[in-house]
């Protein structure tokens, strides 16, 4: 079976859902590509060109839909900056049942402990139909990954998606190297067990058909090997690895110093303004998506509860606060957006005077913006509930122009490797987030200097083109 794969077979695959690039319908019936950036672009950009490497993800929207049928799922290298990606056009109701029903409302959730326990989850018909979506859309990857893959082909497998096909690929192609990469955390046993125990099994063994389980911390990996003895009853060995991923800061730099950055650090100055002696407002920033995880409900109850408790800070400090759509057809996330908003305008409404307005909400992605704010923010605020990494973390030291202080949840997989010069908190006590940020905001400018400095090193230590390329030199190992 194996020979007839090496002709044209692809030595290198990356299989995840959302892939390099997506597209929209114009009105006129022309695709507009959009190219996506992140961690896995670059990482796979350092395998150099010229390579035969395939990025094998899912059509997501009609516009996607559309470029695989006139494309018939080989995308034209214009719109992928010349990588090789094949899309896959699973059907919605398959993909819909498995993305938002799985993977987002039962998945994540598990992982990132967030169900209302007392209520949910209720693993009932619902979910079993949905389930067996679940594995219709990893078996279309495995099949696919099957195909295109050349004799003894390296297939590095992404996230909670695709847990289980590591091991229908494995069944499908023994000669393939395989790992599965979890970019988000992974349950404490206890948790793990609320999903049915044929179904916890089902996905502990998937992603045992890799060759190696990977996670971004070694907390992760450790929980997953407990669910394994726990489950599995420790048969055989688990083969886990831990490769942290860090801020790709040739990148940022260069980016975050183009004429648009400029433009935006100018809009966003004029709308934080000038406290009383005329010099610039102190900024708290945060940049997320709008995700239940992130916890920015409660970052802006700390915000309010600093200028309620030190009325001191009142006209002098902003919240910036970029809350990304995300995930919009879970009705659980429109509502948290919506609380979001609430409390914005709660706030403003409460403590805001005729020159200041004290949460400034930005609902509308703009990355030039987001580098804009990580340039002139004075504190970081990264308080997840739970994180696999948390990048925004590790990005802004890399761009600050005068030092910035980080405020940063303990919860957070970059806690590992910043832990030291940020401010930890505990994501769910707001009195204590109200006193960090006040602590940040008083730190001496040398010493959120310095800190900063060691985090910015601290956060470049793993850039994006070394995660992968470790990856890949394990696998063949
Ligand atoms: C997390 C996940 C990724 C996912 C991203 C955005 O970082 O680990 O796999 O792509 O969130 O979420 P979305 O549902 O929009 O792809």
């Amino acid at each position: 079976m194996a020979s007839e794969h090496d002709a044209h077979g692809a030595s290198v695959l990356v299989a995840s859902n959302r892939g390099p690039v997506s597209y929209t319908l114009r009105d006129d019936g022309a695709l507009a590509a959009r190219r996506g950036g992140g961690g896995l672009v670059s990482g796979l950009s350092a395998i150099g060109p010229g390579t035969d490497a395939v990025w094998v993800c899912a059509a997501l929207g009609d516009g996607d839909r559309e470029a695989v049928r006139r494309t018939g799922g080989r995308l034209d290298p214009d719109d992928t900056g010349g990588q090789r990606v094949r899309m896959l056009g699973i059907p919605p109701e398959v993909h819909g049942d498995a993305y938002n029903g799985i993977a987002n409302s039962v998945l994540w959730f598990v992982h990132h402990m967030l169900f209302q326990t007392p209520v949910e989850p209720s693993f009932g018909a619902e979910f079993r139909a949905q389930w067996a979506s679940y594995e219709a859309y990893n078996r279309a990857f495995a099949e696919a990954l099957a195909d295109d893959a050349g004799e003894g082909a390296a297939v590095l497998v992404q996230d909670y998606h695709l847990a289980l096909v590591p091991g229908m690929l494995r069944a499908l192609r023994p000669d393939l190297r395989i790992g599965h990469f979890s970019h988000t955390p992974w349950a404490p046993v206890d948790y793990f067990k609320l999903l049915p125990d044929d179904i916890a099994r089902q996905l502990l063994r998937g992603m045992l058909g890799a060759d190696r389980a990977c996670f971004l911390t070694r907390r992760w990996a450790d929980a997953f090997r407990a669910c394994c003895d726990e489950l599995l009853g420790g048969t055989g060995e688990t083969r886990t690895g831990v490769h942290g991923l860090g801020a790709d800061a040739d990148f940022l730099r260069e980016r975050s110093h183009r004429a648009d950055v400029g433009e935006r650090i100018g809009m966003l100055r004029e709308q934080i303004g000038t406290d009383a002696s005329g010099a610039p407002r102190r900024t708290i920033v945060r940049v997320d998506r709008t995700e239940l995880s992130k916890n920015i409900v409660r970052g802006l109850l700390a915000f309010r509860g600093l200028l309620a408790e030190r009325p001191d800070w009142r006209e002098r400090v902003v919240h910036v606060a970029f809350a990304y759509p995300s995930r919009q057809d879970l009705a659980v996330y429109r509502s948290y957006m919506e609380r979001v908003r609430q409390l914005a305008d709660e706030i403003n409404a409460e403590f805001g005077t005729d020159g200041w307005t004290p949460v400034l909400l930005h609902l509308e992605d703009d990355f030039a913006r987001s580098l804009a704010a990580y340039r002139i923010a004075d504190v970081a605020l990264v308080n997840p509930i739970r994180d696999g990494m948390n990048l925004v973390a590790k990005e802004v030291p890399v761009v600050s122009d005068g030092g910035c202080a980080l405020v940063l949840s303990r919860e957070a997989g970059a806690y590992e490797e910043l832990g030291e010069d940020a401010l930890v908190v505990n994501p769910y006590d707001i009195t204590a987030t109200a006193q960090a940020l006040h602590e940040a905001l008083t730190m001496p400018d040398s010493e959120r200097g310095e800190r900063t400095k060691r985090l910015a090193a601290a956060a470049t230590a793993l850039p994006p083109s070394r995660w992968f390329l470790d990856q890949l030199a394990e696998l063949r190992a």
